[in-house]
């Protein structure tokens, strides 16, 4: 830490000024960008099914990942900015977002849809445990913003959750 306030891995020109003190911003800044890599990790794979879904139904899944896909890649700009206004650096390449996501990606060949709406559901499912999580230490170092934000992206997620999981509950059909 510094008397001027700044985090000392940030260089000097991106050490946006906040009265929140460089521990607080450091534990934020780490938590939140574990968030976005997960974020990327998970709009990809939404779109690989996106891409990738054969059935009967497949204008209904391909629709629906589609709107999840796009929920999940706003909220990543919204949280890498803010975590620019409280002086903290962010996701700067896909090699970044490899180091830090917790969420793992998918390459196989062919999912079956049923299985593609499983593995989203528990993806999704730590992706809201980690949000929640992160509102906590939000709280725990002052940063009532980025808790607030994070709230809106968790409810988000929430959402996503309960489409997967109803969708689930229909065996082969989405109807
Ligand atoms: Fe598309």
């Amino acid at each position: 830490m510094t008397s001027t306030g700044k985090t000392p891995s940030v260089p000097t020109q991106l050490a946006t000024p906040t009265d929140l003190k460089p521990g607080e911003v450091k534990a934020v800044t780490a938590a939140v960008n574990r968030l976005i890599a997960d974020g990327f990790a998970l709009y990809v794979k939404t779109k690989n099914f996106h891409w990738h879904v054969a059935s009967s139904h497949f204008r209904d899944y391909h629709l629906l990942l589609d709107e999840q896909a796009d929920a999940i890649f706003n909220s990543i700009d919204v949280l890498a900015e803010r975590i620019r206004r409280i002086g903290g650096t962010t996701i700067r390449s896909v090699s970044h977002i490899g180091q830090l996501q917790t969420i793992k990606d998918d390459n196989d060949d062919f999912v079956l849809p049923e299985e593609m709406i499983l593995r989203l559901i528990a993806d999704n499912r730590q992706l809201a445990e980690n949000q929640r999580a992160a509102i906590e230490l939000c709280d725990q170092n002052r940063d009532t913003p980025t808790g607030n934000i994070l709230q809106d992206i968790l409810d988000q997620t929430e959402k996503r959750i309960w489409f997967l999981h109803a969708v689930s509950q229909g065996g082969h059909s989405m109807e």
